[in-house]
């Protein structure tokens, strides 16, 4: 028996394009809805202050992915010029419980966040959303920003803001040569970067004891906040005053609640669930005038259904590395 070994490397060499993971994420997201999909709350363990490394299993129907994610993240490692992000991810036979595929999970991590925001667009964003406004210029603003423009093609405008002046000129640098079509500005604040964004999203590090930067009132009427960074963005007053909170798994969020960490000021009354709205269940937005919160913490299917095409390209292309059980 053997599997394939996946690096960094070869992954993203396997040139898996955006509109492809948010094709597998939307798909996933449906069989979700469906109950076609087993994904138990995951587990962490947090041997650092702010730090996790979390267990997330999943296995998807139809599409017969399952397998484990074993990802970590470390706000430190930022200091140290090493990623927040990094892990593995585990592929399994659905037949035989064999392990097919180890691969470098960041990658997948990335793209099938950014994947989320631009699905929690398809469903919820105002019809000719034009301005999104980012917070937290790192690794996963600049999926999202690659998701959005899939999925919102109305898109024109860039604001971004993040603590670190170079941060956000780096990522406007970098993803101003990919879109050369968007116009990007550097906001020196958080309320002039909320200023006019039809779709606001929230990628900051997340802590234990946040000081929220994004407060009630910033977000326009009509607009969407996706939040990827749990409630270290939003103030729970932000969170309040929407018409609608949806979230990517909402047993996973009520299930951290529980913990009692994080999410204490979500509201009590949760609309849906992502997978609820792709699979055409529930409407997702429903006038020009609501304002929409999407609590997209990151779900194991979403990896799942991303790592099956991976592989498929891999076996199909001889990528990698084949090293026996
Ligand atoms: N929901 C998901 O599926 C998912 C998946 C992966 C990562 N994440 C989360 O997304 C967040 C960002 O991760 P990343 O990999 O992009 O990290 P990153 O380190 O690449 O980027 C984070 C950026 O936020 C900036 N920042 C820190 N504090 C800030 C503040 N108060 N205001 C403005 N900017 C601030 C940093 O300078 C940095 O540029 C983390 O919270 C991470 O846990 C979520």
């Amino acid at each position: 028996m053997e599997m394939v070994y996946l690096s960094r490397a070869d992954v993203e060499a396997l040139g898996m394009t955006m509109k492809e993971v948010l094709k597998a994420v939307d798909n996933g997201f449906r069989l979700k809805g469906l109950g076609k999909t087993e994904m138990p709350p995951k587990p962490g363990i947090h041997p650092r202050k702010d730090c996790f490394i979390h267990a997330m299993p999943a296995y998807v129907k139809e599409v017969e992915a399952a397998g484990l994610k074993w990802v970590s993240g470390y706000p430190p490692n930022v200091a140290k010029t090493l990623p927040y992000i990094t892990g593995l991810l585990v592929l399994n036979d659905t037949e035989t419980g064999i392990p097919i595929a180890v691969m470098d999970c960041s990658w997948v991590t990335a793209m099938r966040t950014g994947a989320s925001v631009g699905i929690s667009a398809k469903y919820l964003a105002r019809k000719g959303s034009s301005v999104a406004g980012i917070i937290g210029c790192g690794v996963q603003a600049r999926a999202s920003l690659r998701a959005l423009v899939e999925t919102v093609p109305t898109l024109k405008q860039v604001r971004c803001f993040d603590l670190y002046p170079k941060a956000s000129e780096k990522f406007i640098e970098a993803m101003g040569a990919v879109f050369g079509n968007l116009k990007f500005t550097a906001c020196t604040g958080p309320e002039e970067m909320m200023d006019g964004a039809d779709i606001a999203v929230s990628a900051i590090p997340i802590v234990v004891d946040p000081a929220p930067p994004l407060d009630a009132g910033m977000l326009k009427e009509g607009g969407l906040a996706v939040s990827l960074d749990y409630d270290s963005a939003w103030t729970s007053k932000a969170m309040g005053e929407c018409d609608k909170f949806v979230s990517d798994d909402v047993s996973q969020l009520l299930s951290t609640k529980e913990h009692g960490v994080y999410f204490g000021g979500i509201p009590k009354n949760i609309y849906a669930d992502l997978g609820e709205l792709a699979a055409g269940l529930k409407p997702g937005r429903q006038n020009e005038r609501e304002r929409i919160f999407s609590m997209n913490m990151g779900i194991a299917v979403d990896d799942m259904v991303t790592a099956k095409v991976l592989y498929q390209k891999a076996v199909k292309t001889g990528a990698g590395v084949r090293l026996p059980l």
